[in-house]
């Protein structure tokens, strides 16, 4: 049996469909449906449906030997494990967001993020001076109601941003889900990882493609 970690929601949905054009459609979840493990008896498969920011430590711990995973996550947490193929599904921008017009005049700007590492890395490389406020969600409203400067966040469709009258500041990398594989599992069961690595490359090639 292989072992999937899947992240529910917004992107979860993209993975299901693209599991479903690579031949791994024989356990798509019933929309709205509370079950947090569904099988796919004939071919071998368990999907765990998981909260996106756990899909890594469920793979790095091997309860899945794989999963998908944004690499924003990748980049904040730096699990252990191997990344073995950009989905070009999910696809966002990690980016520095604020009132449009804002003067910041302390010396530290203040960041408000659930990325602080990401933020640290990225201000310390332009040695600029920050105070990072970490929050959990709803990251837009910071600036809005003074607790922060600015916010460095995802920004995928950008109507979140236009809906609380925020705009991109500073672009900081672009993001997308990638397929991720525990180490010893990528060599314990090297042959079913493989054959769903090569199966969703192709599908990840086509998504790529539709994008140029
Ligand atoms: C993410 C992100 C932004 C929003 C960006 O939040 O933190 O708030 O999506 O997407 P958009 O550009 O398409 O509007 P999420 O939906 O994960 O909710 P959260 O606020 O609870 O983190």
């Amino acid at each position: 049996m292989l072992s999937v970690a899947l992240p529910k929601g917004r992107l979860g949905d993209q993975v299901f469909s693209m599991l479903e054009q690579a031949g791994y459609g024989g356990a798509n979840p019933v929309k709205g449906s509370r079950r947090l493990v569904v099988e796919d008896k004939a071919a071998g498969i368990r999907y765990f449906l998981v909260k996106p920011s756990d899909v890594a430590i469920y793979v790095l711990h091997g309860a899945a030997d794989v999963g998908v995973v944004g690499k924003d996550i990748l980049l904040e947490t730096t699990p252990d494990i191997y990344e073995l193929l950009d989905l070009n599904i999910g696809v966002c921008r990690m980016a520095v967001a604020g009132l449009p017009n804002a003067t910041f005049c302390r010396q530290a700007l203040r960041v408000a993020t659930k990325y602080p590492n990401i933020a640290k890395s990225y201000f310390d490389a332009q040695s600029r001076e920050i105070q990072l406020i970490a929050l959990n969600g709803s990251i837009e409203l910071a600036p809005l109601v003074g607790l922060s400067d600015v916010i460095v966040d995802i920004v995928e469709t950008g109507s979140t941003l236009k809906a609380n009258h925020l705009k991109v500041l500073e672009e900081i990398m672009p993001i997308s889900a990638r397929l991720i594989s525990n180490i010893a599992s990528y060599k314990f069961k090297a042959q079913a990882i493989q054959a769903m690595q090569d199966a969703l490359a192709r599908e990840a090639n086509k998504k790529g493609e539709g994008t140029k």
